[in-house]
């Protein structure tokens, strides 16, 4: 690991901290991403159903940096499950992000009831033969899940993005992951739409260190070697959100964070959870 990244186990390496798209659409979108570029953010997270897979093309050829220096991610819908539908639903993701190659494409949610996302993985190891995808992964997947894709194919993802923040430290799936040389990626790092950064625990760490709340809580996931993506379509945020690589915290203010744990913020189960 660098200072600011991660080696993935498939050799390729992922930034340490990436900036979340979700609700980031039009022109404001654009501008928001090319400025998080231009500020220095390298992994941008997309999805097909954030329908703003254009939006960061755009802000891509906006952004004056070499297109070898970006991590691009992007996802599979759930209703494209299946060996041809997901190839063909990549191709329309890699066209809209007007692209030659995607980074790290995920298989958004598993959708346990349909039971497709193994033929999903198959045709996802396929686009990475051919050079059109550098690392795949998935994301909401449990490690029963796992274990299914690398039974049945023989290789597991390197990353699971899943939803990770104090409320939910999710310890023994970080444990599987560490196990499985998986990387755990987080997604809503922050606990959107909570109360969190106004927790007494991290406000008086952030007054300690002389940070910011949001600063804490994302050293606490680099702390834990996740990646967080925050998403804020506020430069002045996105800039503090960056800026988090000297707050080291020590063992016992990591400790009391993750002591804020409490559940999942929306109650999206994997094992139950439909997402299309
Ligand atoms: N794989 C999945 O199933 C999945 C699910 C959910 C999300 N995601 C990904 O994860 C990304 C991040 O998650 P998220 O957008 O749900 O939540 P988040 O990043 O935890 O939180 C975003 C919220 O926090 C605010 N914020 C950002 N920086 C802040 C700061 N420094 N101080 C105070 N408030 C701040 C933002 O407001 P402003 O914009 O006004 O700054 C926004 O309301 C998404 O954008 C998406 O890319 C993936």
């Amino acid at each position: 690991m660098t200072a600011h990244a991660y080696a993935l186990a498939d050799g390729n390496t992922i930034p340490a901290i990436g900036l979340g798209t979700y609700g980031l659409n039009d022109q404001s979108g654009v501008d928001a991403i090319a400025s998080a570029i231009h500020d220095g953010y390298r992994l941008i997270d997309t999805a097909y159903n954030y329908g703003n897979e254009e939006v960061v093309a755009e802000a891509i050829r906006r952004a004056e940096v070499d297109r070898s220096d970006l991590f691009v991610t992007t996802k599979l819908p759930g209703r494209h499950h299946g060996v041809d539908e997901t190839l063909a639903s990549f191709e329309q993701s890699r066209k809209r992000l007007d692209l030659d190659w995607v980074d790290l494409y995920l298989i958004h949610w598993p959708n346990p009831k349909r039971d497709r996302y193994v033929d999903s993985w198959r045709s996802m190891i396929k686009l990475k033969e051919r050079g059109v995808v550098r690392s795949i992964g998935v994301s909401n997947f449990t490690p029963a899940m796992l274990d299914r894709l690398s039974a049945e194919t023989g290789l597991m993802p390197v990353v699971n993005q899943v939803e990770l923040h104090p409320y939910f430290p999710q310890a023994e799936l970080r444990a599987y992951h560490a196990e499985h040389a998986i990387r755990t990626e987080s997604w809503s790092p922050l606990a959107k739409r909570t109360e969190l950064l106004a927790e007494p625990v991290i406000v008086e760490i952030a007054e300690r260190h002389g940070s910011t709340p949001a600063q804490v809580v994302l050293a606490w996931h680099l702390a834990l070697g996740a990646v967080p993506i925050p998403k804020s379509a506020d430069a002045e945020r996105r800039r503090e959100n960056l800026d988090v690589f000297d707050l080291e915290l020590e063992a016992g203010e990591v400790e009391a964070i993750s002591g804020l744990e409490r559940g999942r913020i929306w109650g999206a189960d994997p094992d139950t959870h439909e997402e299309m």
